[in-house]
């Protein structure tokens, strides 16, 4: 059983039904020991020293670095970066200079201020176009607006899978679409890796970023993902001891990637139990967790989407959501719903706009009610959370 491997399940708030998991996952007891034993038995630093534990360090860094690689499809590790987290990974590329004065990024209507910010403050010190591609009110990527949009762009980065209706985009038609065009494409992954199998090689993705605590590893670590000719075109973001060669008072010489992008100390422990948590999800298996999370919303969907007061933020289907169900009920703010459906049925989820505020600011929209399952949900908690639902909307709502 799952759930038995999480030890907040056995703790004092182990009654809850989180549905918080798009924001961040719980810890499995696997993640949990690993980054503990790196601090209990190892705890030095790596790729510096020689000694024996600091050698022990570097082989477990590098054993992480293969074992997400694999995860992702990946068959060169050095390909693999690692970041504070998805935002620090897609900071790296709009910062990293692969852009020349005069080009165009495209990005969405529905991308997470991560992919978005980063494109604004680009745009005040070069002079870089940034074109937003519209989503339509069916809230389905439209091939023929992206195709039409991709005249005269660079580069394009794009959400894979959005965080608040849990649509993915055409990933591999896209990134044909644009290779034919000359441009090179950038997914932002945060959504997407924990819940479906992810193969960069198959998709030909030139860019790929993603977070580790959206996939049961630990808070503030991510990774970024890229073809070994973009890297080696990146200017690193940080510079400093670890991504240099010999530096002399006016020179550095950058060391190949990924030690290039990797400069300061590292959160080891974050990225052996990163590595652990790929391991733990590779067990379970990527097509039972999309599967197990498709049930979950069906049931959740069809409990709930006749209740009189209720828009869903489309599509309705929830075969098109992932794991993710995101409403509103008439005369209720998003936050008044997740603040009495804790008090009240102790069901955690997200409200407001989740970091992607242009998107409700243009329809018009104050927020959202957002749940997210993962592979400890169960039907049963499914089937409450449909209840909760329904007497918050009876007693509030009506
Ligand atoms: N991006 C995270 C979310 O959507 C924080 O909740």
């Amino acid at each position: 059983m799952i759930r038995n491997d999480f030890p907040i399940f056995s703790s004092e708030d182990g009654d809850v039904i989180y549905l918080d998991n798009a924001c961040q996952t719980f810890r499995p007891r696997q993640v949990i020991d690993a980054m503990n034993e790196y601090y209990e038995l190892y705890p030095a630093c790596g790729g510096r020293s020689v000694h024996r534990l600091a050698t022990r360090v570097s082989i477990k860094l590098e054993e992480a670095r293969e074992k997400v690689a694999r995860f992702i499809g990946c068959d060169d590790p050095d390909c693999i970066i690692f970041t504070r987290g998805c935002t620090e990974a897609l900071n790296m590329v709009a910062k990293g200079r692969l852009l020349k004065d005069g080009d165009q990024v495209l990005t969405t209507d529905m991308e997470h201020n991560s992919n978005h910010v980063p494109w604004l403050q680009l745009a005040k010190y070069q002079d870089v176009r940034h074109r937003i591609l519209e989503t339509p009110p069916s809230g389905i990527f439209d091939m023929d607006r992206f195709r039409h949009a991709l005249d005269g762009t660079a580069l394009v980065s794009m959400v894979h899978t959005n965080n608040i209706t849990g649509t993915s985009v055409p990933a591999k038609e896209i990134v044909e679409e644009a290779h034919d065009r000359g441009a090179l494409v950038c997914f932002d992954g945060a959504q997407s890796t924990p819940h479906q199998r992810i193969d960069v090689k198959d998709l030909d993705v030139d860019i790929f970023a993603f977070s580790a605590h959206k996939m049961l590893g630990p808070s503030g670590m991510g990774v970024l993902y890229a073809k070994m000719e973009v890297l080696e075109r990146m200017e690193p973001l940080i510079g400093g001891g670890g991504g240099v060669g010999l530096t002399t008072y006016d020179r550095a010489e950058f060391l190949p990637p990924p030690e290039r992008f990797e400069s300061g100390l590292m959160n080891y422990s974050g990225i052996i139990g990163t590595g652990a948590a790929v391991d733990y999800l590779t067990g379970v298996g990527m097509d039972a967790i999309q599967e197990h999370e498709r049930r979950l919303n069906d049931i959740v969907t069809s409990g709930l989407k006749d209740l009189p007061g209720i828009s869903i933020l489309p599509p309705v289907d929830p075969s098109l959501r992932s794991g993710i169900f995101s409403f509103n009920l008439q005369r209720m703010s998003s936050h008044d719903i997740a603040m009495i459906i804790d008090d009240m049925a102790k069901v955690l989820i997200r409200s407001g706009m989740h970091c992607v505020h242009p998107y409700f600011i243009t329809r018009k929209i104050d927020g959202c009610a957002r749940a997210s399952f993962y592979l400890y949900n169960t039907e049963d908690e499914a089937r409450r959370f449909v209840e909760a639902v329904r007497e918050l909307a009876a007693v509030f709502s009506g």
